[in-house]
């Protein structure tokens, strides 16, 4: 078996996508700071890429979480692999993920940053699969693309912790040789 690389979008739309995000984001938030959560590992690539597209002040921090249960189990709860070095009190929290499926993961993170007292709280995704949602609260405030219900790597997206580093969304295709 040998896995081929079908790309669904490229790097240069990847990347206009982000700057425009940026600039809504950049409006949105004006006269405030904006303090970005990257979820671990794969929200990271996106949470570099958007900052450097955002014009007005920003802090950043990390949290890596895990999901408990499987599809049948809908109180799956969120483990916290690595917290938050920083308190959130106050703070005009945007959370930065690569994608939604779905929306266990972040209907869950919501709700515990939510305890923290931020001021508020936004949602960037570089990618949504809406078909596959499940959870349906999570409320997505920034979207980079809406993609059908495919398996994707690239630009921090994995097929086992591969791929992450391909600057455009592919598709992985298996071939049989
Ligand atoms: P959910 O929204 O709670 O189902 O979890 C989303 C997580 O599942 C993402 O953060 C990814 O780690 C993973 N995931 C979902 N779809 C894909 C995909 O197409 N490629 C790679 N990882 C995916
Ligand atoms: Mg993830």
């Amino acid at each position: 078996m040998s896995e081929k690389i079908r790309v669904l979008i490229s790097e240069e739309d990847v990347q206009k996508r982000i700057e425009a995000l940026g600039e809504q984001i950049s409006k949105d938030y004006e006269g405030k700071t904006v303090h970005i959560i990257g979820i671990l590992k794969g929200g990271a690539y996106m949470m570099i890429d958007l900052s450097k597209r955002i014009n007005v002040p920003v802090t950043l921090d990390f949290m890596s979480v895990s999901s408990y249960g499987n599809g049948t189990v809908s109180k799956g709860i969120v483990k916290i692999v690595k917290d938050l070095d920083e308190p959130l009190e106050g703070k005009d929290v945007l959370i930065v993920e690569d994608i939604i499926d779905t929306g266990r993961t972040l209907h869950h993170l919501k709700e515990l940053l939510y305890a923290r007292k931020p001021a508020s709280i936004r949602l960037c995704t570089l990618l949504d699969k809406p078909d596959r949602r499940v959870v349906d609260d999570v409320n997505v405030d920034y979207c980079g693309f809406r993609i059908p219900d495919e398996f994707v790597v690239g630009c921090g997206l994995d097929y086992a912790q591969k791929y992450r580093n391909l600057p455009y969304i592919g598709v992985v295709e298996l071939n049989e040789d």
